[in-house]
């Protein structure tokens, strides 16, 4: 076991600390910390302190609250997005820098659907039981396969930092925006090449299968396209990694072909990207 492997039992004192996190006068001002523009309505009228409250629990707060000490975040200016089982934020670094806090959502989290992208991977052996263990590993999951990616220049955010079921990443947009993502924008020729290209990359060089690449998952920048939302990605020598790539290139050039490009038989991408 390399030191880059997760040890699951790390985990072991979460619901610990959770109780050990009462509300007393000291830690509400913790909190307050947090958030340092707590009233600002974001652009689109949504109050983001309400949605904070309702959606970041006591043991998230202190995770958000310790990454301010490590020197990771400075402060969290709002939501950014809110899905079923994540939440985006927007945060600035202490250099000004701006950053993307992926929450993971401990109350929501399909369990079961999550297990499929995690057991038979070698990289993660020794699994704990648990929903609240299941959610962390699961963004520690993501910042390995980000780093992986990072490491074979694979265009994906950078990832900066992970603790519980808070994955600090690059923010990629301006302002707090994220960049559109190709399901939000023009399509040309180049962006199905680069499509292709960083599929192959990613399974040659990083030794990954995305497991959810699409027009979703992708974003198009001046510099090219960057691909993210990486949780769900496993190793090539996963029991379900051919099904995973498999379906991949046929999400990628049935989003394509809609959009009226001439695409590819999906057959002979996958030939092309595994021989
Ligand atoms: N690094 C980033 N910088 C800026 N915005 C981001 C970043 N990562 C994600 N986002 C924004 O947050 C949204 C959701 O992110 P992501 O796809 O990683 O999470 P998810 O849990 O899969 O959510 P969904 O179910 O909406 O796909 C993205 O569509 C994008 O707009
Ligand atoms: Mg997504």
């Amino acid at each position: 076991m390399s030191s880059d492997d997760i040890d699951v039992d790390d985990f072991d004192n979460a619901d610990h600390d959770l109780e050990k996190f009462e509300s007393t006068d000291d830690n509400l001002e913790k909190f307050e910390k947090i958030f340092a523009k707590k009233r600002k309505v974001l652009d689109d009228g949504f109050d983001s302190n309400k949605v904070e409250n309702q959606v970041l629990d006591k043991s998230t707060m202190f995770t958000l609250y310790e990454m301010i000490n490590a020197k990771v975040i400075s402060y969290v200016n709002g939501i950014v997005k809110a899905g079923k089982e994540s939440v985006l934020f927007w945060a600035v670094g202490p250099d000004g820098q701006d950053i993307a806090l992926k929450v993971y959502l401990v109350s929501t989290v399909s369990f079961k659907k999550r297990a499929a992208y995690i057991v038979g991977d070698p990289r993660f052996t020794r699994l704990k039981h648990g929903t609240r263990n299941m959610v962390y590993l699961w963004a520690k999951k993501e910042y390995r396969n980000l780093r992986q990616c990072a490491r074979h220049n694979i265009p994906v955010p950078k990832p900066i930092y992970v603790s519980n079921n808070v994955l600090a990443l690059e923010f990629i947009g301006k302002n707090g925006i994220p960049a559109s993502t190709l399901h939000e924008t023009e399509i040309e020729e180049s962006d199905y090449t680069q499509a292709i290209e960083i599929m192959t990359k990613l399974y040659r060089n990083a030794r990954l299968v995305h497991g959810d690449f699409s027009e979703y998952n992708v974003f198009k920048t001046g510099s090219g396209l960057l691909l993210f939302d990486l949780g769900s990605a496993v190793d090539t020598t996963h029991p379900n990694a051919q099904n995973f790539l498999e379906r991949d290139i046929k999400n990628m050039t049935y989003f394509f072909a809609k959009r009226g490009l001439t695409v590819k038989n999906p057959k002979d991408i996958l030939t092309e990207i595994t021989s």
